[in-house]
């Protein structure tokens, strides 16, 4: 079935891409990656192929050993450029060779200051949702798949590693050449390269992290678990299927808490707490095995079956791994944060349905947490209508059935009304896909441990402070519960007192922390500035970023230093986050 993807030049009636073999030069003082690539095609194509690309140079394209006549020929700042390659005439490969711009969105080029170790330059690669035309011209839409081989030509000091098998490596002069190879068909979005001074720790048969040597050592201990959450996700989703589970720990710029990447998921830095408190991170990056990158949402219209299934298996095996308790504060929590957002972005929004219509929208601007929990909870759902024995059953079979393969939501629903008809009887299906916000005919989550947070919150409305004992021993999840639902204005003298009394700067947590700052922001706290500075220069994630930069806009005292503030990091951060953080600011007229 074809589907028209919004964002996306590629016209899937002239035929697919099957597999590339890629030769990649990494130039660190130009910044740019050289690339030969032979591109082979499902079946031979006659006439024309639409290609997705962003600030390529295209410097010669061949097929079957002559000259293939091309064109760039439309053109928006959103989708890029379209190559158009002309008259295959029945070919079904040919080769390009091009180099990607200084700019390209997917690659982010850091000097070793930017580094835990300071003496080697760092790059990593970051494709969802549409920047792999950045890197190569693809068919970028998650509704085509393709295996790859590649080799990459890195400085000699540095390891280059990709989400692929690495299957050699050989020296060359000054350089060192890695090989790899992607037997399993992936969505372009899920390509992935890395290159730096890295050290690999094996954790367990399966599974081992790759990171700067300085970061090594806390990073095998942080994620020592790892085996066992592959173990349990098997139970609850099938075989584990593209062999290896690594990690890549990332520089500080980073802008996602994690990104699932077949093999090797790439990971914020600041996921390394020293107390394995967001382990959680790992289960659901881990989860995207399956959901996500075996069965593949369409387009980015349909994100949620990405997302809002990788929640969902997330909670499950949490249920198993950190125990019910928590797990049940984690969805009080993120129900909490449901309300926040889509009361921010308003309950009639186009955001707030689970499938948004998204022509013309740049989805790193549009990406929200509400795909997340929002198809999360109606999963709840639909497994409380029919048993958790029978959902299961039905887990397992969705993912054999559309395994290596991508779908649209309304395939989904056909799916789920052919297994489970009584879901459609039962719950309002229609509502919780295609209508805003979020019904009130739901189970609501319960917690124990939320409820004890709330009394305390209750307590502090009516002017009684919680004392050191109080909130000792709490667990992560009640301080960010605490936190997220304080008053928006406190007087300064109690945020003083909540970081003392919540030990806020010896567990160093960035969640922790946007939260913190916002509502000092909120509060009119102004000597905190320089340390919400320092904060921005050493955190990319975005969901920490965003809501500071939110806050300083709403406020009186602090809008006139975002622009400020963002020069100062712009460095620092990631150019995703600063085209994103400078969006925000234009839209609040600075
Ligand atoms: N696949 C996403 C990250 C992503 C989303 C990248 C949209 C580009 C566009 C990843 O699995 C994710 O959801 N990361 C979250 C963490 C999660 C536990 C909520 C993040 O980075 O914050
Ligand atoms: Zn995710």
């Amino acid at each position: 079935m074809t589907q028209h993807d919004p964002h996306s030049y590629a016209d899937l009636q002239q035929g697919k891409i099957a597999h590339i073999d890629l030769r990649i030069q990494a130039d660190f003082e130009a910044h740019i990656l050289k690339i030969e690539a032979d591109y082979r095609l499902v079946e031979p194509v006659s006439g024309s192929l639409f290609l997705d690309t962003a600030g390529i140079e295209l410097l010669n394209a061949v097929v079957e050993g002559k000259e293939l006549q091309w064109e760039f020929d439309q053109q928006d700042v959103l989708l890029g450029e379209r190559l158009h390659l002309k008259e295959l005439n029945g070919a079904s490969s040919f080769s390009l060779v091009f180099n990607t711009s200084n700019a390209a969105r997917a690659l982010q080029w850091l000097p070793a200051v930017q580094t835990a170790g300071g003496e080697h330059p760092f790059l990593y690669s970051q494709c969802q949702a549409i920047h792999a035309r950045s890197v190569f011209p693809c068919q970028d839409t998650p509704s085509v798949r393709f295996t790859f081989s590649a080799e990459v030509e890195v400085p000699r000091a540095l390891t280059a590693v990709m989400a692929a098998e690495q299957v050699g490596v050989r020296e060359s002069g000054d350089s060192r050449v890695f090989q790899f190879k992607m037997p399993q068909p992936v969505p372009s979005y899920l390509f992935a390269l890395g290159a730096g001074d890295l050290v690999f720790r094996e954790l367990g048969p399966r599974t081992g992290v790759y990171a700067e040597p300085q970061l090594i050592e806390a990073a095998a201990w942080e994620f020592a678990g790892n085996e066992e959450k592959i173990i349990e996700a098997e139970k609850l989703l099938g075989p584990y299927l593209w062999g290896r589970y690594d990690l890549l720990i990332l520089p500080p710029s980073f802008p996602y808490g994690g990104m699932e990447n077949p093999r090797l998921t790439f990971l914020t830095p600041t996921a390394i707490l020293g107390t394995r408190g967001q382990t959680f991170l790992i289960t659901h990056e881990l989860a995207h095995a399956w959901t996500g990158n075996l069965v593949t949402n369409a387009t980015w219209e349909d994100f949620w079956l990405n997302e809002g299934w990788t929640t969902y298996a997330e909670t499950r095996i949490s249920e198993v791994l950190e125990g019910k308790q928590a797990t049940d504060l984690m969805a009080v929590y993120d129900e909490q944060r449901l309300f926040e957002v889509m009361e921010r972005v308003g309950m009639e929004s186009d955001l707030t349905r689970l499938k948004v219509p998204s022509e013309g929208l740049d989805p790193d601007e549009a990406t929200t947490i509400i795909p997340y929990y929002k198809g999360s909870f109606f999963l709840k759902e639909c497994e409380y209508v029919v048993g958790r024995e029978r959902f299961d059953a039905f887990i397992q079979k969705y993912m054999r059935t559309y395994q290596f393969q991508s779908l649209t939501t309304e395939a989904f629903l056909d799916f789920l009304k052919q297994e489970l008809p009584e879901v459609f009887e039962r719950i309002n299906v229609h509502t919780w896909i295609y209508e805003p916000g979020l019904t009130d005919e739901r189970r609501r989550p319960q917690s124990a441990l939320y409820d004890e947070v709330q009394a305390v919150l209750e307590a502090y409305k009516q002017g009684i402070r919680p004392t050191e004992e109080q909130v000792a021993g709490w667990h992560r999840y009640q301080i960010l519960s605490f936190l997220q639902a304080l008053p928006k204005q406190i007087p300064v003298e109690d945020c003083k007192y909540f970081e003392e009394i919540l030990d806020l700067k010896s567990k160093n947590d960035a969640a922790h922390y946007s939260y913190f700052y916002a509502t000092c922001i909120n509060s009119g706290y102004e000597e905190i500035l320089p340390h919400i500075k320092e904060y921005l220069g050493r955190n990319g994630r975005m969901l920490y970023v965003l809501p500071i930069f939110r806050a300083m806009l709403a406020s009186d005292w602090a809008r006139e230093h975002a622009r400020p503030i963002l020069e100062q990091v712009r460095e620092r951060q990631h150019k995703i986050t600063v085209r994103v953080v400078n969006k925000l600011l234009e839209k609040a007229g600075l």
